[in-house]
């Protein structure tokens, strides 16, 4: 072996160079709190993984068949993860989110499953490494098959709405019990494969069972969920297998994803319990009857009645939701925000830390269509506003500017901090009909004296809306 071989794969160089790649996954995951700087964080959080991938190739324990199985495996992932990732839709993004994640958990299951073949008697010889193999294999499982079904749910493969599992509850419990039965008894010293399998299969059953009954719509703030599982997992794993890379890596995951559990339930004014115990977030049923429980009178009005309006504003709104994600109409709005500013007229975004139906949606959306970053306003900021503000012109949200969470003490988003829009001169809102959103729930924001709906596709609408403008 040359000296510089020696050198590269000595241990602390390596450990040096894991260091070097959690600075970048730290200083990477810094740069993502704000737009201007998210894409450089991102390449800085990749080139940070590159790192740590090529300072575990430089483990000296790895020989010829280990850099072949490598290879194979690096291989199918590129072929299988590029085209995905570039050729994914932005509204297919959570459950693109939900596989990847899936399958991490899945390759930890699989590590400890490999761990434990290699040396059956290590895991009750020394339960410094038993314990975390363990607990990788049950908490991996569960994180791969629970993600399946979250990506199930959103790609449409199955029902969207809440499976109920008579006795669930006990059932998953019962799951639980067998994982961690079997799992006592491989650390008191049994070597039997067929043990192991079963903390695969029950967990595996388990992941499936806990995420059948959570609805559709509920599926980010459970993604998210199996994401911290998975980073716990992956922590797990590397100290059963003393691998740094691993460890600081999955409790980044697992910490992150545990922070955005929490505040993606604070934001919708949930409980994260509520939001596993699911049955909420089905199928939106659509509000019967014109004024609905609320009552109260429907106004709808014309593209050229809304351009009138806007032309005549000091201050527009964009108050963007689910439904301006679902038109794709975020291009058409940029356009018509371009030729109402070259009227003179102030145009701002208010984004919902929840509206849509992942975190970071509408800034996303927005982002792609080149609105200025300065433009978007967060809910706090933007609150403040509404009552100088001309004319609010929410296209394609509803449960976010629900005044029911203000104000009905036993409404299901009682609670959750939304737009207040109706503080505003002017309401328009622009949707295809009076079905409700995600919450399945009437808005009376709909009914109220100040708002006039644009019935119709959020993009053909907001389209009109710009040839209207364009000839006053
Ligand atoms: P929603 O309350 O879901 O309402 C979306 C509205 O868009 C619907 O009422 C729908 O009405 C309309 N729509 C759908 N397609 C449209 C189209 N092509 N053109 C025009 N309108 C269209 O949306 P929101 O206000 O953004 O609220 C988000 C909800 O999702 C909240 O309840 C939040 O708690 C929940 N949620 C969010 C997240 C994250 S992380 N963002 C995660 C889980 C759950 P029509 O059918 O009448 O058009």
């Amino acid at each position: 072996m040359s000296t510089a071989t020696a050198f590269f794969q000595q241990q602390d160089f390596i450990t040096a160079a894991y260091v070097v790649a959690f600075g970048m996954f730290i200083v990477g995951l810094a740069k993502l709190t704000s737009p201007t700087t998210a894409v450089q964080g991102n390449k800085i959080a990749a080139v940070g993984m590159l790192i740590a991938v090529l300072a575990t190739l430089l483990n000296p324990g790895l020989d010829g068949a280990d850099f072949l199985l490598i290879a194979v495996g690096l291989t199918i992932g590129t072929i299988i993860g590029v085209p995905s990732a570039r050729n994914v839709k932005m509204t297919a993004m959570p459950q693109m989110v939900a596989l990847f994640n899936g399958v991490g958990g899945g390759a930890v299951a699989l590590i400890a499953f490999a761990e434990f073949r290699h040396d059956p008697a290590e895991l009750s010889a020394d339960l410094a490494i038993g314990i975390p193999l363990v607990l990788a294999a049950i908490i991996g499982s569960i994180s791969f098959w629970g993600s399946n079904i979250a990506f199930a749910k959103l790609q449409g493969l199955i029902s969207g709405s809440p499976v109920k599992i008579p006795s669930g509850l006990l059932v998953n419990i019962a799951l639980m019990l067998v994982a961690v039965g079997a799992g006592i008894a491989i650390l008191l010293g049994s070597e039997s494969q067929g043990l192991f399998v079963l903390i695969l299969l029950a967990a595996a059953i388990l992941g499936n069972l806990a995420v059948l009954p959570i609805g559709g719509a509920d599926m980010p703030v459970v993604i998210s969920t199996l994401n911290a599982f998975t980073g716990l997992s992956a922590a797990a794993a590397g100290i059963a297998l003393n691998n740094y890379a691993l460890i600081v890596a999955g409790m980044i995951v697992g910490a992150s994803g545990t922070i955005l559990t929490d505040q993606m339930a604070k934001a919708m004014n949930r409980s994260i319990g509520s939001v596993l115990l699911g049955g909420f977030g089905g199928e939106a049923p659509a509000v019967e009857g014109a004024g609905g429980e609320t009552g109260g009178t429907v106004r709808s009005t014309s593209a050229a009645d809304v351009a009138i309006q806007l032309a005549y504003a000091r201050q527009v709104v964009v108050v963007p939701g689910y439904g301006m994600a679902v038109a794709q109409a975020q291009h058409a709005v940029r356009e018509m925000a371009k030729v109402l500013e070259k009227k003179g007229i102030e145009v701002k975004y208010a984004i919902h830390p929840v509206a849509g139906r992942m975190p970071g949606h509408m800034n996303v959306l927005l982002a792609e269509a080149d609105v200025p970053y300065d433009q978007l306003k967060e809910m706090d900021d933007i609150n403040q506003e509404f009552g100088r503000t001309d004319v609010s012109l929410v296209i394609g949200a509803n449960d976010v500017t629900n005044p029911d969470a203000r104000m009905k003490a036993d409404s299901p988003i009682y609670g959750m901090p939304i737009l207040n829009v109706d503080e505003s001169a002017s309401v328009i809102v622009l949707k295809r009909s009076m079905a409700s959103g995600f919450a399945g729930i009437e808005n009376p924001l709909f009914f109220n004296e100040k708002t006039q709906m644009l019935f119709g596709d959020a993009k053909s609408s907001v389209g009109e809306i710009t040839s209207e403008l364009g000839q006053l």
